[in-house]
């Protein structure tokens, strides 16, 4: 063992005996540790705090010797991890140590469904668990902070970045935020075992114009608050530590220098006590957008904004020791955001344990439990599209199977974009997952086609592997890198020649199964009409074959239910639940009404949606007062009975409408849900509690306040239907 090695084992060691003695340090001992150091701190040591760049490299280790970098990011694994923080730590003048930071969006090697697919599951709960493992596995690693959760509303399928977010519902998305805060940093940041979340990206990114990654964003202050600021306040309510400003301008102001958002909002209003670190060289940009004159400036506007942290930009570095000896940047303003980034150092434990274990890389990474959480959430995150004839699931008995479609042995496309240090090696694809699920069974497999380009030379084998075969499984939909960022798509076909596969096989009139991977929405309309049964998996993580093998073979009943509108065409788009009355809803075929002349305005699969292999049946639905004052609590009561023969899970959905108010009011707005177990043939009741503070709006004077007047309340299994009751509030 080298002698560097060795150290840091008995270092680890002694941090771990440390951390078992350690109380984290209350607040006001941290604040008492910052204004310390930061009286010793020379200008440029304070502005290197505000430094984050990417990688590592000679020059890099040169600056943090010189204490002129606060952060790296993408230095991953233990031993280049610990390299890295020896320098800050032993060579620097005040040996503070760096905050290592990489993207762990749905798990770190340990790859999770995208965000997206484990928002389908609603189950806040699990997201929380997907995360802790997530943090584990990370911190393992020697990542210290992660960029997640991603937390920005999409209504724009369009939009790549659809994939990381937990889709179109504020509510929704708000518990899931804060659920993944909770997950990934525990109850004591200082455990070791835990990361820094960073909530992203402030704010309005997922409403670029066109559905365009980077775009314009231009939306009212009501649309801001109502709908793209929730999840963001719910995570700074969980305490995440540090937030990730956008590469957006929001109505004319970049997001990255944006004071209303950064200041106002989120430090004056909702009190966060964290750091706020930039996009990827998003002050720079400040240049690009036409907003700042030179790098100067980007500097000056973004630090006066609150952007604390510059990632990659290399602008606080180079700008602000002139800015602030020229008195253009007062240095209390430096200040400020150094005491916010020491802060995190210190709550995360960094000054205490600025090394990770070693040995820890070995156990806690790709552990049989963290790959029984990645299945658990695989198979909690699938949705049962379409079942005609109760197709599925499938017989384990059938003589043999078609396995059809470019992602059928795919072992790229489930890890998704954004895959941490996920590894194609660890995935079980479906052709794995089927194999182990029934050994017995003869497999005609066939790829037809590529995902995208190439040509239909394949199609005349997939049609005779279907031909020969009981009945055919067909796994369609994008590759991995065709969602997530730069990602955007104008078309929401599945792509390439897919469906003229798709169609080719139907041809067949043999029983298909369609199997979606994708990160977005698809406009999968003729599939919708003509495939008897359609399963929709995202992208599910290492353990994606396993689990959509369980549910084709029905050893797992499908539960989840789409975060997100499924558009008939893409002309439809933007389109979602939450939608505002309009004077002229569309009405049968009424020209002068909002309606199109070529497709209808409802969705191909609305919010709210899935299936399952047993049926469910709503009654009974009672609420505890007809009128409910201002200081009340209105109790909401239903009977959900599964009417079938298998046990199965329902997501109970609680939407309401303000039928009218001082500003018009979405005509649906969930407010509650519960996932619910039911044996075949039970019966349980669901109790949820609403009051006036569920009612609250954004009103015409920008107060968030309710308004008395008559409610409609739904409780049902999506966002088009349910049981329906009214109420008023006085
Ligand atoms: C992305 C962020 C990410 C950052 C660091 C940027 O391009 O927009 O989401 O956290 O890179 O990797």
């Amino acid at each position: 063992m080298k002698p560097l090695s060795l150290a840091l084992l008995l270092n680890g060691l002694l941090t771990f005996c440390v951390f078992l003695s350690a109380q984290p340090l209350s607040d006001v001992e941290i604040d008492k540790k910052v204004d310390a150091l930061l009286s010793r701190m020379t200008l440029e040591e304070k502005i290197g705090q505000m430094t984050q760049f990417a990688g590592i490299n000679e020059k890099y280790e040169g600056l943090i010797k010189a204490g002129k970098i606060g952060s790296l990011l993408n230095v991953t694994g233990a031993a280049n991890a610990n390299a890295a923080q020896k320098i800050a730590v032993e060579d620097s003048r005040l040996g503070i140590p760096l905050i290592l930071g990489f993207d762990v969006i749905h798990g770190y090697r340990t790859i999770f469904p995208i965000p997206l697919a484990e928002a389908s599951s609603w189950d806040p709960g699990l997201a929380e668990r997907t995360s802790k493992v997530a943090a584990l596995e990370a911190s393992a690693a020697g990542v210290e902070w992660t960029f997640a959760p991603m937390v920005d509303i999409a209504r724009d399928p369009r939009w790549g970045r659809i994939a990381e977010g937990s889709g179109e519902d504020p509510y929704l998305g708000s518990l899931i935020a804060a659920a993944r805060v909770r997950g990934f940093q525990g109850n004591d940041l200082s455990d070791p075992s835990t990361v820094v979340a960073c909530v992203k990206h402030y704010v309005g990114y997922g409403a670029a114009e066109a559905g365009r990654d980077y775009n314009t964003v231009d939306m009212s202050r009501r649309t801001l608050r109502s709908i793209y600021l929730p999840p963001f306040h719910a995570a700074v309510e969980a305490g995440v530590g540090t937030l990730m400003s956008a590469f957006n301008d929001l109505n004319g102001v970049p997001a990255s220098a944006n004071w209303f958002t950064l200041t106002e909002v989120l430090r004056n209003e909702w009190g966060f006590k964290g750091f706020v670190v930039s996009d990827w060289n998003s002050v720079l940009e400040l240049i690009a957008h036409g907003f700042a004159a030179d790098r100067a400036e980007a500097a000056k506007l973004a630090v006066y904004a609150g952007v604390d942290m510059d990632m990659e930009g290399n602008v606080y570095l180079q700008q602000l020791p002139d800015l602030v000896k020229s008195g253009q940047v007062p240095e209390p303003e430096v200040d400020k955001a150094v005491r916010e980034i020491l802060r995190i150092k210190y709550k995360a434990g960094l000054f205490d344990h600025p090394y990770v274990d070693p040995q820890r890389e070995k156990q806690d990474i790709l552990s049989p439990s963290n790959l029984e959480v990645a299945l658990e959430a695989a198979r909690k995150s699938i949705v049962l599209l379409k079942n005609q004839n109760d197709l599925l699931p499938l017989s384990k008995n059938i003589r043999s199977l078609a396995l059809v479609g470019p992602l059928a042995d795919d072992s790229h496309a489930p890890l998704g974009p954004w895959a941490g240090q996920g590894n194609a090696g660890d995935v079980v694809t479906v052709m794995a997952g089927l194999k182990k699920k029934v050994p017995n069974l003869t497999l005609n497999y066939a790829k037809g086609c590529e995902v995208i380009g190439g040509t239909n030379s394949g199609f005349a084998e997939a049609v005779q592997a279907v031909k020969s075969s009981d009945a055919a499984v067909v796994v369609l939909g994008e590759a991995a890198d065709m969602s997530g960022e730069a990602a955007s798509r104008s078309v929401l076909d599945i792509p390439g020649l897919q469906p003229d596969l798709l169609k080719a096989l139907a041809e067949t009139g043999k029983p298909l199964v369609l199997v979606l991977m994708n990160g977005r929405p698809l406009t999968i309309d003729w599939a919708a009409e003509n495939i008897p049964a359609i399963v929709e998996t995202w992208f599910l993580g290492v353990r994606a074959g396993d689990a959509i093998a369980d549910v084709l073979f029905g050893d797992y009943n499908p539960g989840a239910k789409l975060p997100v509108t499924f558009p008939r065409s893409v002309g439809q788009i933007p389109i979602y639940y939450n939608h505002l009355s309009t004077g002229r809803p569309a009405f049968g075929n009424e020209r002068f009404t909002s309606r199109y002349l070529d497709v209808a305005n409802t969705p191909l699969f609305p919010f709210g949606y899935g299936l399952s292999y047993t049926r469910f049946e709503y009654s009974n639905l009672q609420l505890s007062s007809p009128t409910i004052g201002m200081k009340d609590t209105l109790k909401v009561t239903a009977q959900v009975r599964n009417t079938g023969q298998r046990a199965g899970d329902e997501v109970v959905q609680l939407y309401i409408q303000d039928i009218y108010a001082s500003v018009s009011q979405p005509v649906r707005e969930l407010k509650r849900f519960q996932r619910l177990t039911l044996a075949p043939g039970e019966t349980k009741t669901v109790e949820f509690e609403l009051s006036s503070e569920d009612l609250r709006f954004w009103n015409q004077e920008m107060k968030f306040a309710a308004e008395p007047g008559k409610f409609n309340l739904w409780v049902g299994g999506n966002s088009t239907d349910g049981l329906e009751a009214s109420f008023m509030l006085q």
